[in-house]
């Protein structure tokens, strides 16, 4: 499915019979809402998925979509790259296009050598709470290390890393002992390669990482990697975007 892009003034025009200078008033009024955020710029470009509103009426509903796939090893969490297979060319090529739509992007990436519950969608509104750390969203991971984990470890995982490069502290994390050398860490921010270098901290290389949860939405056991499913989970499609409401 082609993309149709439009400028916000052009199609708030053509939509409600407005010449386009009041359309600029409407928008200083702040009285339009594009994806949920109000909207002042005429030349801000939208497409179909966009969700439009005006004076709190939608004019346009966007069909959203919400995907859930078991991410390999080895696939890359974008939706192009030159280089290897992205989740996207997953759900074309893999699932027969079942769940493909151009427009979907990734909830929270997932590195090239980790695997397992990645979310997709189209909704931009869901994606940013589900990743907004104010949201305290537990993503679940489940984690192979090279050396016994240590009670220190654990502490320090709790207690917060300082990451000198971002000049930030993580926030609080739990790390559960499974096996000597398997934990259940359980995040509620996503920083850059955040697992593997908190536990590189401690000199401790992860050999396997995979995420199983992210909120309440669990990966399905029956998906095997690589495949995918359509989320239709009432919670989402009325409109309530916590995964815990
Ligand atoms: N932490 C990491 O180091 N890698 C991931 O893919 C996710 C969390």
């Amino acid at each position: 499915m082609q993309s149709k892009k439009s400028r916000l003034d052009r199609y708030l025009s053509v939509k409600t019979g407005t010449p386009k200078g009041d359309i600029r008033l409407l928008l200083a009024q702040k009285r339009v809402q594009v994806d949920g955020r109000v909207a002042t710029d005429a030349q801000q470009v939208i497409d179909q998925f966009s969700h439009i509103a005006l004076d709190g009426e939608i004019l346009q509903s966007n069909i959203r979509r919400y995907v859930m796939l078991n991410k390999p090893v080895g696939v890359v969490s974008a939706t192009k790259d030159d280089q290897h297979t992205t989740a996207l060319d997953l759900l074309s090529e893999y699932n027969n296009g079942e769940f493909y739509a151009p427009d979907l992007h990734i909830v929270g990436r997932l590195d090239l050598n980790s695997s397992g519950l990645l979310l997709l969608t189209n909704d931009g509104e869901w994606s940013r709470y589900l990743m907004s750390p104010e949201n305290k969203v537990a993503k679940v991971y489940e984690v192979t290390v090279e050396n016994p984990i240590t009670d220190e470890c654990i502490q320090a995982f709790n207690d917060g890393i300082y990451f000198p490069f971002e000049g930030i502290t993580t926030k609080p994390a739990k790390l559960e002992c499974i096996s000597e050398c398997v934990g259940r860490v359980t995040l509620e921010e996503g920083r850059y390669h955040q697992i593997k270098r908190m536990f590189g901290r401690f000199r401790n290389p992860v050999l396997k990482l995979h995420r199983s949860a992210v909120g309440k939405f669990q990966l399905d056991d029956e998906l095997l990697p690589g495949q995918a499913k359509t989320l239709s989970d009432q919670r989402i499609v009325s409109g309530k975007l916590s995964p815990d409401s």
